[in-house]
């Protein structure tokens, strides 16, 4: 009898991993798709709105948040951020007065709670974060190109969330994106948009 209830339990828990592991495997759970926006060229870099939407059809981002991790092409250095922060400044010590926020090789950058005062449309999600919904932040990129010849994808995206693991597919240079005004009247155009998707992989 008690041979029969631990089989009972290893065939269980055998069954719950083979789950997990097929749902791994097929795409029609949804996808989170990372769009690189090139708004504005500055005088070293370039303006970027990084918008993260959550296609997944039933997954939520857990508290606090996502995990955005990349490694930049060049050089690239982040001068700011609205609506995410960088985890670290790396070594910056080539810059005299205006200090970057960050100069790391492979930044991370992570989401801020809603709480945040925010003057950007979907800014600061933290959690939970439900499917269908866009999260975005604005970067000022510098020693970056500062046109659509010279100006390199970043790649090796990573998206992580607590308990979550994703895979990530490379950079893809895609149609620019075309924003309409609040009131509808005026559309513009990205000056180029990188893509991303990432699928769920595994619960951590
Ligand atoms: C990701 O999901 C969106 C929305 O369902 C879909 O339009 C898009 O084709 C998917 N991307 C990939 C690479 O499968
Ligand atoms: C957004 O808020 C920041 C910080 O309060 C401010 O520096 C920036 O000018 C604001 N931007 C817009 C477009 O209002
Ligand atoms: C290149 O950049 C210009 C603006 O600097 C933009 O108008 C144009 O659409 C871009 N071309 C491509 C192929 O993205």
């Amino acid at each position: 009898m008690e041979y029969l209830f631990s089989g009972m339990i290893i065939l269980l828990l055998a069954c719950f991993s083979c789950f997990t592991y097929s749902e791994a495997l097929t795409s029609n759970n949804g996808n989170i798709t990372i769009v690189w926006d090139l708004m504005n060229w500055t005088p070293d870099g370039y303006e970027a709105i990084v918008t993260t939407y959550n296609y997944q059809k039933q997954r939520s981002i857990p508290s606090p948040g996502w995990k955005i991790s990349w490694r930049w092409a060049r050089q690239e250095v982040i001068w700011s951020i609205v609506g995410a922060k960088t985890t670290e400044q790396g070594d910056c010590s080539k810059y005299i007065g205006n200090i970057p926020q960050s100069c790391v090789r492979k930044p991370t950058v992570i989401d801020m709670l809603p709480e945040t005062p925010y003057n950007h449309s979907n800014c600061c999600r933290g959690s939970p974060w439900k499917p269908g919904l866009a999260s975005s932040f604005i970067l000022i990129v510098g020693s970056a190109g500062t046109s659509n010849s010279t100006a390199r994808m970043a790649v090796n995206f990573m998206f992580t969330a607590p308990k979550q693991q994703y895979i990530c597919g490379p950079t893809k240079n895609v149609v620019p994106t075309k924003f309409t005004t609040s009131d509808s009247r005026r559309t513009t155009n990205a000056m180029m948009t990188w893509s991303i998707t990432c699928v769920f992989h595994k619960a951590t």
